[in-house]
This record gives structure tokens, sequence and C-alpha cells, in this order.
């Protein structure tokens, strides 16, 4: 069975409340509940994680290769800086997903460049929570298509 795992990135804990205007009233809880119940639907197992500190998402980008087949990440407001991040994933073996909530490339100037995208599989930006579904339905074709290869 496919293993993914989801990372959520700074103060997405916070959804629900945070800037609802931006990102909507959906809570971060039901945003998971749809994942897993998304995940359940398409046959997969998948794991969900939150941090706020940039180098507890890059160890969990480095475990990701003992263990999970693909991933889905929003970075956050890293998605714009972190290097550090954009480097864990190119030194893993895994195929990722970047996803948003709000459309980065209809904001402000410094959201519409990612410098996580260029070492993903691709992005999904402005679906609200449904940006997840997108991308978990995106890492699970994308490894059932590399496994007929
Ligand atoms: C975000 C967009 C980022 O620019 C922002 O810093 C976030 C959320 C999104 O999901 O739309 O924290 O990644």
């Amino acid at each position: 069975m496919l293993e993914v795992l989801v990372i959520h990135g700074p103060n997405l804990n916070l959804l629900g409340t945070r800037e609802t205007n931006v990102y909507g009233q959906e809570t971060f809880d039901s945003i998971n509940t749809r994942i897993k119940e998304e995940a359940r639907l398409l046959g997969v197992e998948v794991s969900i994680i939150q941090s706020n500190h940039e180098g507890e998402i890059i160890d969990a980008i480095h475990n990701s290769r003992f263990k999970y087949n693909a991933i889905v990440i929003n970075p956050g407001a890293y998605t714009h800086y972190s290097i550090a991040i954009r480097d864990a994933i190119k030194s893993v073996d895994v195929p990722a997903a970047e996803v948003h909530l709000s459309n980065i490339h209809a904001r402000e100037e410094f959201r519409t460049k990612s410098v996580i995208a260029p070492v993903c599989i691709g992005q999904i930006s402005g679906f609200s929570g449904d940006s997840y579904i997108l991308g978990l339905r995106a890492v699970v074709l994308h490894c059932s298509k590399s496994k007929e290869i």
C-alpha cells in the first residue's frame, strides 16, 4: 500500500481562526479529517504532521525516505525563502507535491515566488482545503503511473 506523508508548515495549525478572509473558515482539524477520508477512498495510508520549525520539517523530509512513497507539503511562508527545505526535498528520492490554500500567484509579490516548487512534481495553489485533497490525488496518480513503467 502506498504511504503518503502530509506536512503542514508554520502557522497552519491556526487554520479556521487565522486570516479567515484569506484562508477560509475551515479548521486545521477539519482539513486533516478530509485528508484521511480521501486517503481511505484512494486506498492509501496517510500520516499528517505540522511544525512551526524549519529543522523539524527538514528532519521529517529526511526520515520520509525510509517509509513514505510521496509527500504533500504546504511549506507556509518557508515556501518563499527556505533553500534548506528545498535542498531536503532534493536530497531524498521521494516525490513531493507543493500545496497552498490561497493562490500565491494572486497575492503580494513576495509570495508569488516559490523556491520549493522547482524540486516538486508540481504545485497546487488556490483551492482552499481542497488543495490538500488535490495534492494527495496528484501524488497517488504520480506513484501509480511510475509503478506501471
Ligand atoms: C500559504 C501561503 C503562504 O504565503 C503563507 O505564508 C502561508 C500559507 C497557503 O497555504 O496559502 O502560511 O502557504
